[in-house]
């Protein structure tokens, strides 16, 4: 039963990065879309090639620098949309692997994130994830 205990393991780590989360909300600005967002997949693909690529991988399986978003640990019952939008506008310490602290990532808007968000689930999807 080891591969239950660590993922019971996983998702404490996870439930105990939510509870950081209400501080780096504070921040100010929206979480979300605003209201009529309409997400457009090949834009997401654009913005996260230019934005997120670099350490999240071309085909998001990861790099030396970043981990891959197609895993289990990214799926939409794991972490939700709003945690791309606060990894984007907050950064994120490291917590589930070793590549270090993900950095704030400028000059994306919620919009902006909402359609990289909406790439990475169908890229999800595509890969049987869920
Ligand atoms: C400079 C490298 C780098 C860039 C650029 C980067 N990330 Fe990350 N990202 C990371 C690392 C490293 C982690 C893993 C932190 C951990 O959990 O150990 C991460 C984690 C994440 C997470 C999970 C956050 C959580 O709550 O656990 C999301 C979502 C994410 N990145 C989305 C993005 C998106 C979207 C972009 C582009 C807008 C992006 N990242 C750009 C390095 C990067």
């Amino acid at each position: 039963m080891r591969a239950k205990s660590a993922a019971r393991s996983l998702v404490l780590a996870c439930a105990l990065a939510a509870l950081a989360l209400p501080a780096w909300a504070q921040r100010g600005g929206a979480l979300a879309p605003g209201p009529g967002f309409f997400p457009n997949t090949a834009k997401g693909e654009r913005l996260f090639k230019q934005n997120c690529a670099v350490c999240h991988g071309e085909n998001l399986r990861g790099t030396d620098k970043g981990p891959p978003l197609i895993h289990p640990v990214y799926k939409p019952d794991h972490h939700g949309d709003v945690a791309f939008q606060l990894a984007v506008r907050n950064g994120s310490r490291q917590h589930h692997w070793n590549f270090g602290d993900m950095q704030p990532v400028p000059g994306l808007t919620a919009e902006d994130v909402g359609h990289i968000t909406a790439y990475v689930r169908r890229e999800q999807r595509k890969a049987g994830l869920f």
